[in-house]
């Protein structure tokens, strides 16, 4: 049964298909960026639970990054200890533990100065942000690469990039939000992918994992990225050694698509499947064990990603293995045997 088929490729090894999909908790109440007590328990949870890959929520590289400021950061030594122990738990749980490194950019909601390629907000309830200079842009690569240097210090397995939902680097790749007249701008795809590029390329320099990008295939605007230009770009994230894409949608502007149904944004995933070497993950209502074990037999994705459907149950992948009568599901124990055979 595919969905708990190993997955191997490149430098990842995972146990089962399934993937908890980041996922802001907005739970750091002292604003530090640190992990908490509450944390801890909700990602060990879903390694008790039999998740194969756990990627934490959007974690920001630098203060001013964050989407609110209860979010996750890595800019420090501290929240690194803090991560490396979470990591470790979850490791003697027996999962794999991801991180999503992120920069809010015009869609952080508490920073005092917004930053982005152009000074474009995202809707009247944000500020107006400012243009990013190319020194700011060197921060913001620098910042990445100090993250992922905590996070191979933290032992974390898989690098995610947060390259969708409108965030920094989605909105570098869109000519919508990318108006800049530089290297960086809105003249060819080249210039709008080159800042994720140069980031690639300096994490890789300090992280050994598995490096994914997650982007949005589609932002519902038909003079926003095409999928053909996407198609481009996991060309060159297939040159940088990215070993998987999570596909996503949406996010960019205040739109949404019309129709939200189990799998909806699977297609995106098998084109892309289809036209590279890349593996791909996806995402969007996926709760049905039917459903999702079905996309990985008929090679629409590799791996299926879970948001919701694990908020709800932190034991969906035995829920999900007794529905498809996969008996040789291993529970964490022998009481948690119970409720799967009982
Ligand atoms: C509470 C919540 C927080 C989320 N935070 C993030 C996030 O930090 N990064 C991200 O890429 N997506 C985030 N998402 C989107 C999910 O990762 C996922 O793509 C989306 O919920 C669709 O999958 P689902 O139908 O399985 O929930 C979030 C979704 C939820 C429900």
């Amino acid at each position: 049964m595919k969905l708990f088929e190993p997955f191997q490729f490149g430098k990842l090894k995972l146990k089962n298909r399934i993937v908890m999909a980041p996922m802001c908790m907005y739970s750091v109440e002292k604003k530090d960026g640190e992990l908490t007590t509450f944390h801890n328990v909700h990602y060990a949870s879903r390694a008790i639970g039999g998740v194969g890959l756990i990627i934490l929520e959007a974690t920001a590289v630098s203060e001013e990054g964050r989407i609110s400021e209860r979010d996750l950061g890595l800019w420090n030594h501290d929240q690194m200890i803090k991560l490396k122990g979470l990591v470790s738990t979850i490791h003697e749980f027996g999962s794999r533990a991801g991180i999503q490194l992120s920069h809010a950019g015009r869609k952080a909601e508490d920073a005092k100065n917004l930053v982005a390629p152009s000074a474009i907000a995202y809707s009247g309830d944000y500020q107006v942000p400012s243009e990013l200079t190319l020194k700011g842009i060197e921060k913001v690569i620098a910042d990445f690469k100090s993250s992922a240097q905590r996070a191979a210090d933290a032992e974390i397995d898989v690098l995610q990039i947060h390259a969708a939902h409108g965030y920094l680097l989605n909105q570098f790749l869109s000519p919508i939000t990318n108006q800049r007249n530089d290297h960086y701008g809105a003249q060819s795809l080249e210039n709008r992918f080159r800042l994720l590029k140069e980031i690639i390329l300096e994490i890789k320099k300090v992280f050994k994992g598995s490096i994914w990008v997650r982007y949005s295939a589609t932002d519902y605007d038909e003079s926003s990225t095409t999928i053909e230009e996407f198609n481009q770009m996991n060309q060159w994230l297939e040159a940088l050694s990215v070993e998987v894409i999570d596909v996503s949608t949406g996010g960019l502007l205040p739109k949404r698509p019309t129709m939200i149904y189990p799998g909806y944004q699977t297609q995106y995933a098998k084109y892309f499947k289809d036209n590279s070497g890349l593996k791909v993950a996806t995402v969007g209502k996926l709760g049905d064990p039917n459903l999702a074990n079905h996309i990985l037999e008929t090679e629409q994705a590799d791996l299926i990603s879970l948001g919701r459907p694990l908020l709800r149950n932190p034991n969906w992948p035995m829920m999900a293995a007794k529905e498809l009568g996969y008996h040789q599901f291993e529970p964490y124990n022998a009481s948690y045997g119970r409720g799967f055979n009982e």
